[in-house]
């Protein structure tokens, strides 16, 4: 389906740039950009894989003919049931070229980055959760999430049959997708300690860190996310939060501070449970003695 993509033409860093503002400066700037770089009105999602750059037109994508009209009864980001139009990832996987071995970065237009494993996106056993595009529609555009000014446009990862697929693997916002190494290989800085065993509970809150936090910090520099503080530079959290109050606030962050502009979620135990916090938590103590500096 070639026609679907445009190479991404001098435009390109005005796009990226529009891709960082929000809500209603975002669709006028949008609109301009639009008018003035000849694209289609509605926001394209740009795909970064084996190909370079291209740009996927979402108009025409809802024209594919594996598109549906998909329900999706338990919808995270608007908390209720939702009806989308919408296209298998797969299709959008297939022209990036992801490997199971790969990660699928999803870069969300207020600075969330989602690392999805290429194992988890790429599933197709039956049984398995099947993640979908759903696409905003131009003359239509979805209700603002709640408690937000913008809505889940203009693309939106959804599995409608979810089946324990973690909150942060519902990208919405999303303007972009690449192909990149798996997190621990591109950011060697934060994996715990090479003796740490396989299968230990550091591991495993190495890896809940990567799908739950890193889509807004940063660990000893490593990460793409940028909208909540670097979690061990300079000084590590556990470092200055007792215990209790640090599994406080990542349960419910404004039950330990509270202020208008606060951003960071509460993730609740059908999130993170008790035993996976622990494992989370001990993650983060153990980082503490991993300081990197950070390179400039
Ligand atoms: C959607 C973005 C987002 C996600 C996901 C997120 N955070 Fe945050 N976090 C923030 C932001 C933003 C702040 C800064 C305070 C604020 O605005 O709430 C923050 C602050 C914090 C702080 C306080 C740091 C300080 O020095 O004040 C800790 C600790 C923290 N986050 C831990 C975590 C952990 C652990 C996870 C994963 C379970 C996580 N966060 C997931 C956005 C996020």
């Amino acid at each position: 389906m070639p026609h679907f993509f445009r190479h991404l033409n001098g435009a390109g860093w005005l796009l990226r740039a529009a891709a960082r503002l929000q809500g209603s400066a975002r669709s006028a700037l949008w609109s301009l950009l639009a008018g003035w770089v000849g694209l289609a009105p509605a926001a394209p999602l740009v795909l970064d894989g084996a190909h370079g750059p291209r740009q996927l037109d979402g108009a025409a994508l809802a024209r594919h003919a594996q598109a549906r009209d998909i329900d999706v009864p338990r919808d995270v980001a608007y908390q209720r049931p939702m009806r989308y139009r919408a296209v298998p990832l797969a299709v959008v996987l297939r022209e990036l070229g992801l490997d199971p071995g790969d990660t699928l970065e999803a870069v969300a237009l207020d600075g969330f980055v989602a690392q999805l494993p290429g194992a988890l996106v790429l599933a197709q056993a039956p049984g398995q959760p099947q993640p979908w595009l759903a696409i905003e529609p131009d003359g239509a555009p979805w209700p603002a999430l709640p408690g937000k000014a913008a809505s889940a446009g203009p693309f939106y990862i959804v599995w409608p049959h979810d089946a324990g697929v973690r909150s942060e693997q519902w990208p919405y916002a999303v303007a972009r997708l690449n192909v990149r190494a798996a997190p621990g290989q591109r950011w060697p800085q934060i994996a715990v300690a090479a003796q740490v065993p396989a299968g230990d509970r550091l591991r495993r809150g190495q890896s809940l860190f990567v799908m739950q936090c890193m889509v807004c910090h940063r660990m000893n520099g490593g990460g793409d996310a940028q909208v909540g503080p670097d979690l061990n530079l300079p000084l590590n959290p556990t470092e200055y939060f007792q215990p209790q109050a640090l599994r406080q606030l990542v349960r419910n962050p404004a039950s330990v501070r509270q202020w208008p502009t606060q951003g960071m979620p509460g993730f609740g135990p059908e999130q993170i449970s008790d035993a996976e916090l622990d494992d989370l938590l001990a993650y983060l103590a153990h980082m503490a003695g991993q300081r990197k500096v950070a390179t400039p």
